[in-house]
């Protein structure tokens, strides 16, 4: 029997995450405009709303369209699942917020896009969430601004707005060594890069922008996390 080889990632950006219409057989994702879902019976509805049973709830939680362009971005970056949210500034503030409370404190890239950088250095830490800033240049300075309540390190893959790389694989390591994940805000570099970088095991959340490489201008543009 002939061996079934893995998809390349030309493959996998257009079809990961999609099986086929089972009714209609439709090539494309169809997009789903509902908000709700029926259940079957009132038992179905109490397993999904339990998390016994995996299954659409409602849409702001999942929806099916949504669900491909998750499945396929965590395939192209090599993650075990992505969630997307409608805006970049969305995607970061949930990522930071899964991991970090009041009380807590991150270290982040001083050269960071303004939105972040307001977020970060406003917002957070009206939430009781405090934040250093180092210059990522030189990964040594994560390890040195750690404290003992630091939850994460958090960097852009390419720098918005001087475009400079970040070094992955020395932050990583040293994320890695203290025990926090390196969270990366990967708007302006595509999957495929990242992807090939041998060290992307240790990036434990990337934020993607899918507005910039994958179906640009259509309807699938929302920012997701790895
Ligand atoms: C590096 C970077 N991160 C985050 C954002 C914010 O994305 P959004 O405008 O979707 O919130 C931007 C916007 O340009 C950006 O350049």
């Amino acid at each position: 029997m002939k061996e079934s080889k893995k998809p390349g990632l030309g493959t996998q950006s257009l079809h990961a995450g999609q099986k086929a219409d089972p009714t209609t057989g439709s090539r494309a994702v169809p997009i789903y405009q509902t908000t709700s879902y029926q259940f079957r019976d009132t038992e179905h509805a109490a397993n999904l709303f339990g998390l016994k049973e995996l299954g659409n709830i409602y849409t702001r939680i999942m929806n099916p369209t949504t669900d491909v362009l998750e499945q396929r971005v965590a395939a192209l970056e090599g993650g075990s699942g992505a969630l997307a949210h409608s805006s970049g500034q969305a995607a970061i503030t949930a990522a930071i917020l899964n991991i970090a409370g009041a009380g807590d404190h991150i270290v982040s890239v001083a050269q960071l896009y303004g939105g972040t950088y307001n977020l970060f250095h406003y917002t957070l830490p009206k939430l009781g969430i405090q934040v250093s800033f180092v210059d990522g240049d030189d990964p040594e300075n994560f390890r040195k601004a750690v404290k003992s309540n630091t939850k994460a390190f958090y960097g852009e893959g390419l720098g918005n707005p001087r475009l400079n790389i970040l070094p992955f694989a020395e932050v990583g390591k040293i994320a890695q060594e203290v025990g926090v994940p390196l969270i990366v805000d990967n708007t302006a570099l595509s999957p495929i890069p990242v992807c090939v970088m041998v060290y992307r095991l240790i990036l434990s959340k990337l934020l993607s922008k899918q507005s910039v490489f994958i179906r640009r201008g259509a309807s699938l543009s929302s920012p997701t996390a790895t």
